[in-house]
């Protein structure tokens, strides 16, 4: 049986945050790179996260709550987003500084790389950020329908050196890898 997603909550501001107790899966990538494309592509629904080609859509941390196993994704905010105001940015970050605060149920971090650009700056910061703060990474290529093969694995073990994991290519619009991802998800944060 195929995992169903619900979203169960969302996150404006820091006094709205409280402790879920249940394992996290944080989704996690720069503003644009397909965090709720591919949050529509896991459900198998089309409306389930707002998509936007316009930057910056996600302004909230959802928690999608995965049956029938009982953990949570939460797709964060993206980062970088160039027209995003920098008391906008503050904010970002203490909300997210928050949410990792004291939260003992924050399995891993799927940070979403776009699979036709080389290692970026901020991409690796958020990177560091989630070790600084003991989150291990399952670093995820999206819109791998876009590159070719060759390209690809060229992005892959740029990464691979830089992160010791191999990413797994992803596209939310060819479902490349999603059971693969499933998989990987379910592993992760059933203990
Ligand atoms: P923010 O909410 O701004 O942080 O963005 P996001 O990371 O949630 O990105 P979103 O899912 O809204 O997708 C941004 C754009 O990329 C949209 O135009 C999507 O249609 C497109 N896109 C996302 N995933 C894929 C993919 O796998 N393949 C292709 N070709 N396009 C994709
Ligand atoms: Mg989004």
């Amino acid at each position: 049986m195929d995992n169903t997603l619900t979203l169960i909550k969302t996150v404006y501001e820091i006094n709205q945050l409280e402790l879920v107790a249940a394992p996290q899966i944080i989704l996690a990538g720069r503003s644009n790179v397909g965090k709720s494309s591919l949050i529509n592509c896991l459900a198998s629904r089309k409306k389930l996260a707002k998509i936007s080609s316009t930057p910056g859509k996600t302004r909230s941390l959802n928690y999608y709550e995965v049956e029938p196993h009982g953990y949570y994704i939460v797709d964060l905010p993206g980062y970088g987003y160039a027209k995003c105001s920098k008391t906008e940015r503050a904010k970002w970050g203490k909300l997210i500084d928050r949410y990792l605060q004291d939260n003992a149920y924050i399995a891993a971090a799927a940070v979403l790389l776009d699979s036709r650009l080389t290692p970026q700056k901020n991409d690796i910061e958020m990177i560091s950020y989630f070790k600084h703060c003991n989150v291990p990474i399952l670093p995820i290529m999206t819109k791998s329908d876009k590159t070719k093969q060759r390209e690809r694995a060229k992005v892959q073990s740029q990464w691979e050196d830089i992160l010791k994991v191999k990413p797994l290519c992803v596209s939310s619009k060819s479902g490349m890898n999603r059971t693969n991802l499933w998989n990987l998800l379910d592993r992760t944060a059933i203990p």
